[in-house]
């Protein structure tokens, strides 16, 4: 069976859909942030503090490496992953990908109280993180909408958007 990677921008719910699947499914199961964690026994913003972000995308790369060969496996891949390093690309031989679509405006809303453990996000002021989200889209939706399918998630639950998935990966 294919891989299926789960693609969007941070707070899209990548990794609680991408784990919920999977249990559906009985896929595997990756996190693309956990499994860099795990690797480096550092959380994701002692990572960009003690190192830089290339450092961060050069471990995307590589544990791509891993996944490429692996089956049957759900990725839930951090908001930046495909955005670098020709990743989409290389993903889209090898698997499924669905983009998790929502605006910047809900974005915003979506990662109101969830941007401390987010270094590219918690190192902004307050006041100018909502334009930071929506030109950080801007520049990579680009990526994300190169997926075979993209969800509008709007207007749906969890349980929506998880019956929308499994009906998508189901026709392929
Ligand atoms: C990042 C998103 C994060 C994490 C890192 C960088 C990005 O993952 O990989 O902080 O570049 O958008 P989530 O999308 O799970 O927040």
């Amino acid at each position: 069976m294919d891989n299926i990677y789960l693609v969007g921008f941070m707070g899209s719910g990548k990794s609680t859909l991408g784990k919920k699947l999977s249990e559906i499914k009985n896929y595997e199961f990756i996190d693309t942030d956990k499994e860099i964690e795990k690797i480096n026994s550092m959380t994701i913003n002692q990572i960009f503090k003690n190192f830089d972000e290339s450092f961060f995308r050069q471990e995307e790369l590589s544990l791509l490496k891993t996944i490429l060969k692996q089956k049957k496996t759900i990725i839930s891949t951090g908001g930046g992953f495909v955005c670098f390093n020709n990743i989409m690309k290389t993903i889209k031989k090898n698997g499924i990908s669905i983009y998790l679509k929502y605006s910047s405006k809900n974005l915003y809303k979506r990662l109101k109280e969830n941007y401390q453990e987010r270094p590219l996000i918690n190192k902004i002021q307050e006041n100018k993180r909502e334009e930071f989200i929506s030109e950080l889209l801007q520049k990579r939706e680009k990526f994300y909408l190169e997926s075979n399918f993209v969800i509008d998630c709007l207007s749906l639950n969890e349980d929506d958007i998880l019956r929308k998935i499994n009906s998508l990966i189901s026709t392929t």
